[in-house]
């Protein structure tokens, strides 16, 4: 029986909960000729969100849906080849639109090698000039913007490219893009300031170029129905406290919804209780204690501590609280402030935005709940 709870990648419609409005809202984006940032903390379902989209598209006219992932590039020649090797695998060499990329490919000197394990293309080049790597991209996309056919490119992790050595990266990018009439462009990250001010910085190349959408939590009831609806078709029967109990120990942060939720299934029980799925979420806890530790032992002791404060708060919405600090003896305003800044950038813990104001938590769900009992 397969466990319909994915932890890991897209596998279609099925196994992928609501996201109807934001996927209908990129789709209508992409229809209209507009770009779309998509901004989220991690762990959400940004990735997931855009192959949904790709999927939708594909199915409402051809269209040719290029996944660009920046996360490992630290240079314009990465992101060159990243663009390259998508490029390459969206156009096999058989067709006649593969044999004008290979044709574009000669003329930029590439090494082509195939990965030992799954036989696919990785392009790598050489470049060292920055002409060389502006008439790269110039040749490929102009390539690409000559295809009769729909096409969209998301580049994912996209903050990435404020870490290259190339600070002009933004604008060669935006150089090349403005112009194209046939390509549709999602950007997407987690890292939200730093998203924000590519777009929404007037000083900067991308200003005022796409329109943002923040993929926030799915809502409960929605969650409550998918998870209900997979247990039953799958014979299993859970009763609505438990699954209440999951999303609410599970902070409704997707991954590690689906995690527990993949745990309890696992289990193979047809009458599942929630003392069923409290032991399960205990299991979990346990089997991750060495990384909790070295967490800790990759910490501070003020960090660690402060960590400690915010998991039995859950939320931390002010920071220098009289309180906040009292009740977990932390140190002096100063410090306490650098300790975020510094678990912030650790991506240890996340600020996110609510009704109620913007507020700190910890990244780890699950290390969140076990540092509330430690
Ligand atoms: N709508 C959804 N329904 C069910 N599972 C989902 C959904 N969205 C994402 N997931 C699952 O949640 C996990 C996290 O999703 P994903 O990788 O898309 O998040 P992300 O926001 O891109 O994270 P990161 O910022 O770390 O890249 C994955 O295991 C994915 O399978
Ligand atoms: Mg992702």
């Amino acid at each position: 029986m397969k466990n319909p709870f994915l932890i890991s990648g897209y596998q279609g419609y099925n196994y992928f909960c609501d996201r109807e409005e934001e996927t209908e809202h990129i789709i209508k984006n992409l229809e209209n000729g507009i770009n779309t940032t998509l901004l989220s903390i991690r762990r959400i379902g940004k990735t997931g969100l855009i192959h949904h989209v790709f999927n939708k598209i594909q199915e409402k006219r051809p269209s040719i849906c290029i996944y660009i992932d920046l996360y490992a590039t630290q240079n314009l020649n990465d992101l060159i080849e990243k663009v390259a090797t998508s490029f390459v695998k969206n156009f096999p060499e058989k067709q006649s639109a593969g044999k004008k990329l290979m044709q574009v490919m000669k003329g930029l000197r590439p090494v082509i090698q195939f990965d030992g394990l799954s036989g696919e293309p990785q392009i790598s080049f050489d470049f060292t000039l920055e002409s060389q790597m502006n008439h790269s991209l110039q040749s490929l996309f102009s390539f690409l913007e000559n295809q009769n056919i729909n096409i969209v490119i998301a580049f994912d992790e996209f903050q990435q490219i404020n870490e290259y050595p190339e600070k002009n990266t933004e604008a060669i990018l935006r150089t090349i893009i403005q112009p194209l009439t046939n390509i549709q462009f999602i950007f997407s990250g987690s890292s939200k300031h730093l998203l924000m001010d590519i777009f929404n910085n007037s000083k900067r190349p991308f200003f005022a170029s796409t329109q943002a959408i923040q993929l926030g939590f799915i809502p409960t009831e929605k969650y409550s129905d998918y998870i209900q609806q997979h247990f039953e078709s799958n014979k299993k029967t859970i009763s609505a406290e438990s699954i209440q109990f999951i999303l609410t120990w599970s902070k409704r942060h997707t991954y590690y919804t689906q995690v527990v939720c993949n745990r309890v299934f696992s289990l193979g029980i047809k009458l599942i209780t929630i003392s069923d799925v409290q032991k399960a979420c205990n299991q979990i806890l346990v089997e991750q204690e060495v990384i909790f530790y070295q967490y800790r032992n990759l910490l501070t002791a003020g960090q660690w501590n402060i960590l400690k404060a915010i998991a039995k708060e859950g939320k931390v919405y002010h920071i220098l609280e009289k309180k906040f600090i009292q009740n977990h003896s932390l140190g002096t305003t100063s410090s306490i402030q650098r300790t975020f800044a510094s678990l912030l950038q650790k991506e240890m813990i996340y600020e996110e935005q609510e009704e109620k104001g913007s507020y700190y938590s910890i990244y780890d769900c699950f290390l969140s709940r076990w540092l509330e009992k430690i």
